[in-house]
């Protein structure tokens, strides 16, 4: 994605120091952050200083070069096998962290040269991710007619992946190639990735769009006439089932109400097939802090955090939700577009 002339990356390794594009500030400051250990790039994943699950995939795979380059001289076993727990407890819903840290960590510890090895396979992992949601963009972009209404909610765009992005790279692709369209971006309450980052990225890019509150989903589906809604996905069941941001079942249920197709964008590295159904993907729990506070421009200080509601009152933060396939048209892969009744088998043979 290009900004202000230049092309960046969401996250890049750079010798031993992980860049990233500091998305706690956007839409008011583009800051790049680096990180030097990997202790640092847990803590950004941690934070969501990078968040998206292939972007924090890519970012756990050069956590896990990184500490193969922090181990100690003769016999790091054990040093190993912590860090790699650590960047695995980073964020537990998305499967991408843990397929990129497997990969990286396997590539190294059969090598006899493992810091170069785990170097490498964790920057074949970022450039995969690059191809992957390119090949997403193409397929996806095919489902898009000239003149599209399109919604989606959080932020499955360029910040979310390496670059392109999932659920954006098909309206990025259609663009591209000349047609018109729109699109509907709800809020992403509590932590508005769609208002923050979606529109901001829809913005640079030149692309027409919307924010919506969250609640105003269904009514804007019907009363606008959308045509498709396409979401992102953190992590996808055997059986098909999808977790991806809080709200996205609710917008599943309401565009199936209404006949409305309803896709999700995902590479075949977000595919857990050792997963049978939604009911055993671990959802996030985060903190009711994110809920209850908020951090705002001001003109004399910046930004600035404060409470919306008071920090005593109970609340429940789930930060993802799982759609059964059922409520699902269709499954932007690298591979193609799946139909729900094809998942199973493609998502066994994907080795994910
Ligand atoms: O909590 P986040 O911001 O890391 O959530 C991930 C997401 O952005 C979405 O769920 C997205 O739709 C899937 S990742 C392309």
């Amino acid at each position: 994605m290009n900004y202000k002339g230049r092309h960046y990356r969401t996250v890049w390794l750079e010798g031993e120091t992980v860049h990233l594009i500091d998305q706690n500030l956007l839409p008011f400051e583009f800051r790049i952050r680096e990180s030097k250990d990997f202790v640092t790039t847990c803590e950004a994943i941690k934070r969501m200083t990078v968040r998206g699950a292939p972007a924090i995939g890519a970012a756990g795979a050069f956590a896990m070069a990184q500490a193969f380059n922090e181990m100690p001289q003769g016999g790091g076993e054990e040093f190993l096998k912590q860090a790699k727990e650590k960047i695995e407890q980073t964020r537990p819903t998305g499967q991408n962290l843990f397929a990129a840290v497997r990969r990286v960590f396997a590539a190294a510890t059969a090598s006899d040269s493992p810091r170069t090895a785990a170097c490498r396979e964790a920057l074949r992992i970022a450039d995969e991710d690059v191809l992957c949601c390119r090949k997403i963009g193409e397929f996806g972009g095919a489902l898009i007619k000239d003149g599209a209404r399109i919604m989606t909610h959080c932020n499955a765009g360029w910040l979310a992946c390496v670059d392109y992005g999932t659920a954006l790279a098909p309206v990025y692709i259609a663009r591209e190639s000349g047609k018109k369209l729109f699109v509907y971006v709800s809020e992403t309450r509590p932590r508005s990735q769609g208002a923050k980052l979606t529109a901001w990225e829809l913005k640079n890019e030149n692309v027409p769009f919307s924010l919506f509150a969250d609640g105003a989903g269904a009514y804007l589906m019907k009363k606008e006439k959308v045509d498709l809604v396409i979401v992102g996905a953190d992590r996808i069941a055997r059986n098909g089932d999808v977790a991806n941001k809080i709200g996205t079942f609710e917008k599943a249920i309401a565009a199936k109400g209404l006949g409305i197709p309803f896709f999700v964008a995902a590479p075949t590295s977000t595919i857990d097939a050792a997963c049978a159904s939604g009911d055993a993907i671990p959802i996030e729990y985060r903190d009711k802090s994110e809920l209850l506070s908020q951090t705002v421009l001001t003109e004399e200080h910046g930004l600035v955090t404060g409470q919306i509601y008071p920090e005593d009152f109970p609340a429940v933060n789930p930060g993802f939700d799982v759609t059964p396939a059922l409520y699902i048209t269709g499954y932007i892969t690298e591979r193609g577009i799946i139909a729900p009744k094809d998942f199973q088998g493609f998502a066994q043979g994907s080795g994910g």
